[in-house]
């Protein structure tokens, strides 16, 4: 059975493969197709460009996507094993995925952190539970820890931008200001990809505001072995040394519990915005999106020459039908 979980699932060069399949589909190269076969989308959390992006992917292939928002348009999810469900909850997730397997060719799902308990997040409950209970191959359309095709989608940009082989060029990834705590799957999924790429990583933030040792040592260990490395900076002069600058908010792994303390820390930190003048002259600038404007960055970089918030959002298509095709079109 195929996954799709952490984007890395089957390697850091098929990972690779998928970034340079996804460069020939945009570059107008014929999708192997998948006609007749259908995709469930399951998302629990909001979305713009992941629910767009795989809806037009699965058009491109010929597969037909059947996308459900539990709680909105199908049966609030029971997610708790063992629950006495005489509460808001109507069915469980495990029925559920049972029962769409079997209507279905593959199932993707979205379900984010919860940002209350470490080890809970550590363990994507929601995400297993799709593992565990699918009869059909299973793609993370982001979830506590990952987001996999954001993932693809930042390498196909870096390599379309500073060519295939960007091992060793310097990428800086900077925790940003931001009203709340957020998930941290994006910036983790930012280090495996970086890793896989074999870059020189700097991950920059403020103290208190770090990521998961455990996802950290991981991408040290992949960079390393890919010719690059990792390192942790708590200066953000580190930015003007990058080629790629990642701007992302966070809430901080030591922040588990203790969210008002990491909020009053957070409202002296408005300096980490990334400006302009933070980039080099050749640098690029990304983002996930959504971006709040002038909060994380500004709008002279968000909108200035060295950003590439925009085209990486449209490589997320393509990069969607290159994991399609890999995961549903049958082989030529
Ligand atoms: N970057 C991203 O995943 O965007 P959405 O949350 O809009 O899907």
């Amino acid at each position: 059975m195929l996954y799709l979980l952490d984007g890395l699932d089957w390697g850091t060069a098929p990972f690779r493969a998928l970034v340079a399949r996804a460069l020939e589909l945009e570059a107008g190269a014929a999708p192997r197709r998948a006609p007749g076969k259908r995709l469930g989308a399951v998302f629990l959390n909001p979305s713009l460009r992941t629910r767009t992006s795989i809806e037009a992917a699965a058009g491109m292939l010929g597969i037909q996507p059947i996308v459900l928002q539990p709680g909105t348009d199908t049966w609030a999810l029971e997610l708790a094993e063992g629950a006495v469900m005489d509460g808001l909850t109507v069915e469980h997730v495990k029925d559920a995925v049972a029962v769409l397997s079997g209507f279905v060719d593959a199932l993707a799902v979205r379900a984010f952190a919860g940002l209350v308990d470490p080890e809970e997040d550590r363990a994507e409950p929601v995400l297993q539970a799709f593992v565990d209970y699918s009869t059909v191959p299973v793609i993370n359309l982001e979830s506590a820890r990952w987001h996999p095709l954001q993932g693809l989608a930042d390498a196909a940009t870096i390599t379309r931008r500073l060519g295939p082989d960007p091992k060793g060029e310097p990428l800086v990834l900077t925790w940003a200001p931001h009203p709340k705590a957020l998930p941290a799957a994006v910036p983790n999924q930012v280090l495996l990809t970086a890793a896989a790429l074999g870059m020189q990583i700097t991950l920059a933030h403020p103290e208190g505001f770090d990521l998961d040792p455990q996802v950290v040592a991981r991408a040290g260990a992949i960079a390393a072995d890919e010719g690059g490395g990792l390192t942790v900076s708590h200066d953000r002069a580190c930015l003007r040394e990058a080629r790629v600058v990642v701007a992302k908010s966070w809430g901080g792994w030591s922040g588990y519990g203790r969210r008002d303390d990491e909020a009053r820390r957070r409202a002296e930190l408005s300096s980490w915005r990334v400006e302009e003048r933070d980039l080099a002259p050749d640098a690029g600038l990304m983002h996930c999106l959504p971006v709040r404007r002038n909060v994380v960055a500004t709008d002279a970089a968000l909108d200035g020459p060295n950003s590439w918030v925009i085209e990486t959002a449209h490589r997320r298509m393509w990069t969607a039908a290159a994991v399609l095709e890999q995961m549903l079109a049958e082989e030529m």
